[in-house]
């Protein structure tokens, strides 16, 4: 069997037993430890010289470099943060553009490219994820890496109108080509891709289904990232600690509670989300001092502006949802800004009434997933779900909502905090199937076996 080499930008080692929280670290550290293999990407770490350190646990070996302070700027920052995230989110009024920035992203494209190719056996597959390592299959082929190459971006692909805002689309996008199979999370993701290339890249589609673009000839396919609900049912029933919001109201009943969590981004829609919910305490004046919504929202890239700005924009609306409707007895809105321990974050799910997962725009989300897997099946709660998550693609039976409807989410919420118990059941037995149907290791595989499947890459003209 040939080794599994997966390149993402942060690599996560597992550090006692514990990994960091997010989709891609949690699925490619699953990936890997099922057959071992290298993980191979930037260690965390800034003003470094960009010298390869191995380091093995069990069967994985992390092989990991530090970004210098100029390549972090240019390509973490700014193309990839600045740039790519904001348009990939459809967000073009927050995106700006540099070339440097973009040669920059190039530039430590190959450098990764350059620093792999060493470590590589001729037979190794490699998997690359997400919007950092766009160009990376396109170094290696430069480098004369003939090996499979696989792409996974874990965000949405957006339409071909917003995507030609990115100013060096072609030049970039084209580098998609060099792949033998790029994977996206739901058909909207592929048919959006397969429509750039036919517009913007002259692509064909064959009569197999493969593309054929820039003179190569690949395949795109749809893998949606799953979880591992046994393992997540069993989290949930180890935690053993303090439901963390004990209050009780006057009359010594139980509040009821709504969980959202998210890494503090401006595409997790958690303004909108604060405000419907101000909304729903203003419209259904009953579930006051009843309920209590628990918002966890790590801090993440806070050397980009938008997020300073996302976050003191958070500040605002949270103080002032607190300042206008709290009492001495009750606090509507819980705001953290720290990350759980994943047992932690497991049992809080168990315990809240409704998950309100209501992302502006998203890849997947498996927050969604996860509050799902968690919950008690004799008294599942309530997911209320953003159409615009990856996750509604699979997760129908939750409660859809608009994020930008104010007094649809607010509904939502007063409908999930009253749905009877077996309407709860049916919603909850209907979403494990479709978990169990797509789980994490369905994802690996499925993508895995594909890339194996469609065979080396295939130049099909001499000069692109
Ligand atoms: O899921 C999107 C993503 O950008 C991943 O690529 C990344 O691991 C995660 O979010 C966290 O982002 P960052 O590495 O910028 O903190």
């Amino acid at each position: 069997m040939s080794r599994l080499v997966v390149i993402s930008n942060r690599v996560a080692p597992i550090r006692e037993g514990k990994i960091a929280a997010g989709g891609l670290a949690v699925g490619v550290y699953d990936a890997l430890r099922q057959n071992g293999g290298i993980w191979f990407g930037w260690n965390g770490e800034v003003g470094q010289k960009p010298e390869t350190a191995c380091e093995s646990a069990g069967n994985i070996t992390y092989v990991t470099l530090g970004l210098s302070k100029p390549d972090y700027n240019e390509y973490y920052r700014g193309f990839s943060n600045a740039t790519l995230w904001p348009i990939f989110h459809y967000r073009i009024d927050l995106a700006r553009y540099s070339r440097e920035e973009y040669l920059g992203y190039r530039r430590v494209n190959a450098m990764l490219a350059e620093k792999l190719k060493p470590l590589l056996r001729p037979d190794d597959i490699l998997w690359v994820h997400d919007y950092h390592l766009i160009p990376f299959a396109a170094a290696c082929r430069q480098l004369g890496i003939g090996n499979r190459i696989g792409f996974f971006l874990h965000i949405p692909f957006p339409t071909t109108e917003v995507l030609t805002a990115v100013p060096p689309h072609r030049d970039l996008f084209q580098t998609l080509c060099d792949y033998d199979l790029v994977g996206f999370q739901t058909e909207s993701d592929r048919m959006a891709f397969q429509d750039y290339v036919c517009r913007e890249l002259d692509g064909l589609i064959g009569t197999d289904g493969s593309l054929t673009a820039c003179g190569r000839n690949f395949r795109a396919g749809v893998y949606p990232i799953g979880v591992m609900p046994d393992d997540i049912r069993r989290l949930a029933d180890s935690y053993r600690g303090r439901r963390p919001m004990i209050g009780r109201t006057a009359e010594g009943k139980l509040r009821k509670t709504l969980i959202s969590v998210d890494r503090l981004d401006y595409s997790k829609g958690l303004v909108e989300r604060f405000l419907a919910y101000e909304q729903f305490l203003e419209h259904y004046p009953e579930h006051r001092r009843n309920v209590e919504l628990i918002q966890i929202a790590p801090t993440s890239r806070t050397d980009v502006k938008t997020y300073r700005a996302i976050r003191k924009q958070l500040e605002t609306v949270a103080g002032h949802v607190n300042g206008r409707l709290a009492d001495l007895d009750w606090m509507p809105l819980h705001y953290l800004n720290k990350s759980l321990e994943r047992r932690t974050l497991m049992g809080l799910f168990r315990t809240a009434n409704v998950g309100l997962v209501t992302p502006l725009r998203d890849g997947m989300n498996l927050v969604a997933k996860e509050y799902v897997a968690a919950q008690n099946p004799a008294d599942p709660g309530v997911l209320v779900l953003s159409r615009f998550a990856g996750a509604a693609h699979e997760l129908g039976a939750a409660l859809i909502v608009n994020p930008y409807d104010c007094l649809g989410m607010a509904e939502a919420m007063d409908r999930a905090l009253r749905m009877p118990l077996e309407e709860r059941k049916e919603r909850y037995e209907d979403m494990m199937r479709a978990l169990r149907a797509a789980d994490l290791n369905a994802w690996r595989d499925n993508f895995l076996r594909d890339l194996r499947t469609f065979g080396r890459h295939r130049v099909v003209t001499a000069s692109r």
